[in-house]
């Protein structure tokens, strides 16, 4: 699992030279849709640091405005107060600078082109200019060594899921959005699959902001979880995950971690 060309970053954030600061600021925003008697709040007054290179797990109910914090950090819909730091830059800037990647429940790979020519993409689109990783490194990163010349329906769903956090990675991505990429997957692929996100990301010391429905998956994954409440979607509480890393998944079975998604779920209750 060498992957020698990727960018190297620090194993995790407590090791040595660990990018300081936060990679992403959120002040007080809120994101309104629609106007008048019809207008949607979908988020209320929240605010949110996210340390550089940190793993935060996005917990809450359905509805309450998950995936609108994650696409108005990626500049896919605007802010209606408030304001947004992406690296110090606003998400436009870094929408154009391509500090950011994301990774959706749905793979949406191109159906006629390989696993390798669909992690390709992204340099294409964007002419092949910047700094980028290695595609084949990617997929030994992943896990699909021997698999790059597989069209998406030769491929798992676990499998295209691999395939497209690689294709999210290519452009070397300081913060990678990821919104319930695992939630169509069966059990024990999402089991595997959240182990070698971990491992993913202590290889490239990427900053990972993660949105799921499962408790597990955020205590399993998370060093804090962010747990969201609904009507309107506000921040409930910033909870810290006090397991250590590297995590594997016999952790789930130890006392502290039932503590954690014992609080989480009562979190989620009161949402
Ligand atoms: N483009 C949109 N136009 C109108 N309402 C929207 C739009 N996107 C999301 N919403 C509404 O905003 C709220 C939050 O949605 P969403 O962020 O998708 O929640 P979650 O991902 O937590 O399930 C919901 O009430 C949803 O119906
Ligand atoms: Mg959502």
């Amino acid at each position: 699992m060498a992957a020698t060309a990727l960018a190297k970053a620090p194993a995790s954030p407590a090791a040595a030279g660990a990018p300081a600061g936060n990679a992403l600021s959120v002040r007080n925003l809120d994101v309104v849709f629609g106007k008048g008697d019809g207008a949607i709040t979908a988020l209320s007054n929240v605010s949110v640091d996210i340390p550089a290179g940190s793993l935060v797990t996005m917990l809450g109910p359905s509805g309450c405005g998950k995936s609108t914090l994650l696409r108005a950090v990626a500049d896919l819909v605007p802010a209606s107060a408030g304001s947004i730091t992406v690296l110090g830059r606003t998400p436009e800037q870094a929408r154009r600078e391509r500090n950011f990647s994301f990774v959706f429940q749905d793979a949406t790979l191109l159906p006629w082109r390989s696993a390798i020519d669909n992690v390709r993409l992204p340099l294409e689109v964007g002419g092949g200019s910047g700094t980028h990783d290695d595609p084949m490194d990617l997929l030994d990163l992943v896990g699909l060594k021997g698999r790059e010349k597989a069209l998406p329906s030769e491929l798992s769903g676990g499998m295209r899921q691999r395939v497209a956090i690689a294709r999210a990675l290519v452009t070397r991505p300081k913060i990678l959005l990821m919104d319930e990429p695992f939630g169509a997957l069966d059990e024990i692929t999402r089991d595997k699959l959240n182990e070698e996100l971990l491992r993913i990301w202590q290889e490239t010391g990427t900053t990972i902001m993660f949105v799921t429905h499962s408790i597990p998956e955020a205590a399993f994954l998370g060093q804090h979880v962010l747990v969201l409440a609904a009507h309107p979607g506000r921040v409930k509480e910033f909870v810290t995950v006090d397991l250590p890393f590297p995590r594997r998944l016999p952790v789930r079975d130890t006392m502290e971690f039932i503590q954690i998604t014992a609080r989480l779920r009562k979190l989620l209750e009161e949402c």
